[in-house]
């Protein structure tokens, strides 16, 4: 394949919280995940991400950090994080772990001086405090300011528990230094970094204008040049052993490709997360433009653009593609609030589809733990078992994100489905019904969506096409998808209502459902040999 390791990864995005429960708290932890390695391996994974382990009051979720070199005790001790990597090391699995820099826990030791001493002193300028608030809301609703008691005001774009760092004073940057090298040191190949284009803020704090192409928290150029030292860390541990060359994975959500452009650069994070594959609806023209797009941002750049189809935050891929599409285009969440017909069986064929066509595509690719099982948005937590941060601050306007972090369901008919090895209250509830997507029934089951991704992720492996092999659309219908890569292989995807043929002297390799008499179903992806 050549190239370094990232270009064509695929990357499982393990939420250790809710990956696998060891010690049976209802919460999972390091050791769970120590103790699914050979889960993931029979997959056919290259790494894993880890979100946040690090001690956390937990009020969004480990997001908001306490301390950026440890671990939680919820999750275990510095020892079981490295038995984890040296496990993961000895079946050729890298970690990836996720470094939040662009806020911290109000129980963080800085941010605890800071309220602790008078407006104006150094402690306080590690964040943002000003006299008066600007017009920044925080995305999680409601204003991005909080008061201190005695008067001032602290910037948070997140929950009033997380406080901005202030990029621009030298102790934030020289202690993420000290937080990279102490992980990188530990083995980690790489890093996650949260929000991103975040870090810097426009200094005249101006207000918000909605109208305005510029945001003046986003994309400020101090942050194009803070990567660029990151990337010097980066390359700064050897590349010809084992995990290789170490990467950073931007995450940043873009709808304006122009926007994204000058982190692909040869000096900067070598990757950024591509969401729109994700936040697309389901129509051939809408994915094309995306690929395309994609394809054009990330040529010559020497970066990679994992694509994404699931993730922590947004609604499960099942859920999404099985409501009207059209909803998908408008900015209310229907499919969270309960206002949208979910079809989840349309959805999950759907969700195969999407699983082929991301899978041939070239470039690295990132899975979210339970998508490759198929489960989809749990609806029906109660109000009182809520913990997204959105639906508070947002007074059960906004349902959250808990719906798509419910805990993996690995064996049985009941919860807590194998994710502890006995009964627990899971920190979030599992529905009654996922006994048919656990591990174990897809492991048995020939038809399954974890049989699929099996297949998918070991024809990768073997297929000569599938690393770097050059791309080439063909020009089909207009409600199909389909193309080449060289040597040999085609995709073809339907988005039709009625059956296609295939192209002729094609083999099916492999298909996301059933394919008969040379006709592709509606919904259905299928890869060819040719
Ligand atoms: C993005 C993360 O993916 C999300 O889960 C978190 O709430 C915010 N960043 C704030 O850190």
């Amino acid at each position: 394949m050549g190239g370094p390791w990232w270009r064509d990864a695929i990357v499982y995005q393990v939420y250790p919280r809710s990956f696998a429960d060891s010690d049976a708290t209802g919460e999972g932890d390091l050791r769970g995940v120590s103790s699914k390695l050979s889960y993931l391996s029979d997959l056919g994974v290259n790494a894993i991400w880890l979100n946040p382990f690090y001690p956390s009051p937990m009020r969004d979720s480990g997001y908001d950090v306490a301390d950026y070199c440890s671990v939680d005790p919820r999750f275990g001790t510095l020892t079981d994080f490295d038995d984890l990597v040296s496990a993961c090391g000895s079946r050729g699995i890298r970690v990836v772990i996720d470094i939040v820099p662009n806020h911290c826990s109000c129980q963080h030791p800085w941010f605890r001086e800071a309220l602790a001493s008078p407006p104006g002193s150094t402690a306080r300028e590690r964040f943002i405090f000003r006299d008066t608030p600007n017009n920044w809301q925080s995305t999680f609703g409601g204003p991005a300011w909080t008061q201190t008691p005695d008067g001032q005001w602290y910037l948070h774009l997140f929950d009033a528990s997380q406080p901005d760092f202030n990029w621009r004073h030298p102790d934030v940057p020289a202690m993420f230094e000290r937080v990279l090298r102490f992980w990188l040191d530990r083995g980690v190949a790489g890093v996650r970094v949260d929000m991103a284009n975040m870090l810097f803020k426009d200094p005249t704090l101006p207000d918000l204008d909605e109208h305005a192409a510029e945001v003046p928290y986003y994309d400020q150029p101090e942050v194009l040049q803070l990567y660029r030292s990151w990337r010097r860390i980066l390359d700064s541990y050897p590349a010809d052993s084992f995990p290789g060359p170490r990467t950073g994975v931007a995450e940043i959500w873009f709808t304006d490709p122009r926007k994204v452009r000058p982190y692909l650069t040869r000096d900067g994070l070598p990757q950024v997360f591509n969401f729109r594959l994700m936040l697309a609806p389901w129509t051939a023209g809408e994915l094309r433009a995306v690929i395309d797009e994609a394809r054009a941002l990330a040529a010559d750049t020497g970066c990679s653009m994992p694509w994404v189809l699931g993730n922590h935050d947004i609604t499960r891929v099942v859920s999404r593609l099985g409501i009207d599409q059209e909803l998908i285009r408008q900015p209310t969440d229907a499919l969270r609030r309960g206002e949208a017909h979910v079809d989840v069986a349309l959805g999950t064929r759907r969700a195969r589809a999407a699983a082929l066509l991301m899978l041939a595509l070239p470039g690295a690719a990132c899975l979210y733990q339970g998508d490759e099982l198929g489960v989809p948005e749990y609806l029906g937590i109660p109000a009182a078992r809520r913990e997204d941060p959105t639906f508070y601050r947002t007074a059960g306007a906004a349902i959250g994100r808990d719906g798509c972090r419910i805990p993996m369901p690995w064996s049985g008919d009941t919860p807590p489905y194998g994710f502890a090895g006995e009964p627990v209250r899971t920190w979030l509830p599992q529905p009654a019904d996922w006994a048919r997507l656990t591990v174990a029934a897809g492991l048995s089951d020939p038809d399954s969506m974890l049989n699929l991704y099996r297949a998918a992720l070991r024809l990768r492996r073997e297929h000569p096409a599938l690393g770097a092999g050059e791309m080439t659309w063909l020009e089909r219908g207009a409600h199909e998808l389909a193309f080449t890569r060289q040597p040999g292989f085609a995709c073809v995807v339907n988005f039709g209502d009625e059956p296609v043929s295939l192209p002729s002297g094609s083999r099916v390799l492999l298909a996301s459902g059933p394919v008969d008499d040379a006709l592709l179903p509606c919904d259905t992806a299928v890869w060819l040999g040719l």
